[in-house]
């Protein structure tokens, strides 16, 4: 079939994969290929059993995969036929040299940078979809642009906004999508080529252009306004449970005033996922870097309060049960940072076993969709910790329970076949204030959760 455009994305990741398979499905007449350098990864993609857990994103590629989406190791080959090239590869902290533990390491990009400038034999559109600190794309213009064969390259930007576990619902139906491009005439063309591609679904309302550095911008604002939210409600949790205030009325009554908004006000053990704290911290380095230290610890601080919120569960559940957590078992009901989803980066149930391990308790690691990111997270204390596929299991002789992701199944468990199996007396921490607390009280559990004294 001749298809009337050639997409390429570099990088079959949790965004790289749906973003493209959306495109894909919506539009039959563009060919478009996902290429990575991780064989396995794209073995998955090819196979009934994708890389990753999404709801809905299995319908997606069956639809489009062998019609006009494919998955492929070649990305020079993919490189060389593509017309627009969206660039979705890793983007985490650097761990080494300067800006180490705050700024991007941004060396996947420059590398798939060059590697685009060596192959292309024709002038492309290269659209950032990984999130990038502001002026990124002058690096890759300057890169790709220093080419010696004559070939003109401009650059898109083209953040993603979607959430791990509604991803397919948020592709489908976006509130927005932003499209940066440079204010020049070449660049007014290719802003509108990628524009073109979402108008197949998206209202034209909703499809927004900006100049290309507000748009790197915004991707890393948003982000950061909505982790300040869950910090925010979280730092008020600590409160109500000393005074004996409720976290969840309080987030339900400011959460009426239109003005501030009902979402993004659940408190939690804290917020987890591979972005949100990245991309905070690059935002805190970016305005040290431009002589704003004083906006970089406003901003670091919504870190801050996430880390302080993880680690103070291992805190209270020690408070309530005697001092001591020594050879006790356990159950962490959840190990994926978000229900519907089996991601487990930056998850809060991470920092919660780490600090149970501290305490030398005996933690037993269940969740639906996780248990085998948990296993490689947790690879260097595999002989300190127990999982198990069945949360009865995973509760039976247990001294306490903690949940630390908000699965549904977790909801309608037989909590009486629960704590029948526990040791006594039953302690139970829902992180998530998932659970009916008064029926758990009257099976006879010891509860506690978040925001609530
Ligand atoms: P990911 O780690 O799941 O996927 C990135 C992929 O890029 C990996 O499979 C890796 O092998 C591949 N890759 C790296 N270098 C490559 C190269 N030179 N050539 C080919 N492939 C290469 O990451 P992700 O979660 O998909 O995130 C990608 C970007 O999108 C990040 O910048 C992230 O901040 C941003 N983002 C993520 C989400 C999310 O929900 N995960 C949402 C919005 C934006
Ligand atoms: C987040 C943003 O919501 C997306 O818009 C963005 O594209 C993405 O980051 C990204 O750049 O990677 P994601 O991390 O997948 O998406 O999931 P969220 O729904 O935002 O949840 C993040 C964390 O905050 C989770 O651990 C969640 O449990 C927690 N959270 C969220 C709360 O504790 N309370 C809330 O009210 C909301």
């Amino acid at each position: 079939m001749a298809f009337d455009k050639r997409i390429l994305c570099i990088g079959a990741g949790y965004v790289g994969g749906p973003t493209m398979a959306m495109i894909a499905d919506k539009c039959p007449t563009y060919k478009i290929t996902v290429v990575d350098i991780n064989p396995a990864r794209i073995a998955a993609w090819n196979s009934p059993n994708l890389p990753i857990f999404e709801p809905g994103l299995d319908e997606v590629v069956q639809r489009a995969r062998g019609r006009n989406l494919f998955f492929s190791t070649d990305v020079d080959a993919g490189i060389l036929e593509a017309d627009i090239i969206f660039v979705s590869v890793n983007t985490p902290t650097k761990t080494f040299g300067q800006g180490s533990g705050m700024a991007s390491d941004l060396q996947y990009l420059e590398k798939t940078a060059r590697q685009i400038m060596r192959v292309s034999q024709g002038p492309k559109i290269v659209v950032e979809k990984s999130t990038l600190p502001v002026r990124t794309a002058e690096a890759l213009d300057h890169i790709l642009n220093s080419n010696d064969k004559g070939i003109r390259f401009e650059i898109v930007s083209n953040p993603e906004f979607l959430a791990e576990g509604t991803a397919i619902r948020d592709l489908q139906n976006p509130d927005r999508v932003l499209i940066g491009h440079h204010q020049t005439e070449s660049g007014k063309v290719a802003g509108q080529a990628v524009v073109d591609i979402y108008a197949h679904w998206v209202p034209a309302d909703r499809i927004l252009t900006t100049n290309v550095w507000s748009s790197e911008l915004t991707k890393l604002t948003a982000n950061a306004f909505l982790a300040q939210r869950v910090s925010s409600i979280n730092s008020i949790s600590a409160l109500c449970e000393r005074t004996g205030a409720d976290v969840e009325e309080v987030a339900q009554v400011i959460g009426r005033d239109s003005r501030i908004g009902n979402k993004f006000l659940k408190a939690s053990i804290g917020f987890g996922g591979s972005c949100f704290k990245k991309d905070i911290l690059n935002l805190a380095y970016l305005c040290q870097h431009y002589g704003l230290p004083e906006v970089a610890s406003y901003w670091k601080s919504v870190v801050d309060i996430n880390e302080w919120q993880q680690h103070r569960m291992v805190g209270r559940m020690l408070e309530q049960m005697f001092n001591t957590l020594a050879g006790k078992r356990i159950a962490v009901f959840g190990f994926a940072f978000k229900a519907d989803t089996g991601d487990t980066r930056e998850s809060p149930a991470h920092t919660v076993v780490r600090d149970l391990l501290a305490e030398r308790a005996c933690p037993v690691i269940t969740d639906p969709k996780a248990m085998k990111e948990a296993q490689h997270d947790l690879a260097d204390v595999l002989s300190l910790v127990q999982f198990s596929d069945d949360p009865y299991e995973a509760a039976n002789g247990a001294h306490a329970v903690i949940v630390c992701t908000e699965w549904a199944q977790f909801r309608t468990l037989d909590w009486k076949r629960v704590y029948a199996s526990m040791e006594k007396p039953a302690f139970l921490l829902d992180g998530r204030n998932i659970l009916d607390l008064s029926a758990l009280r009257a099976i006879g559990f010891e509860v506690q959760c978040v925001g609530k004294g």
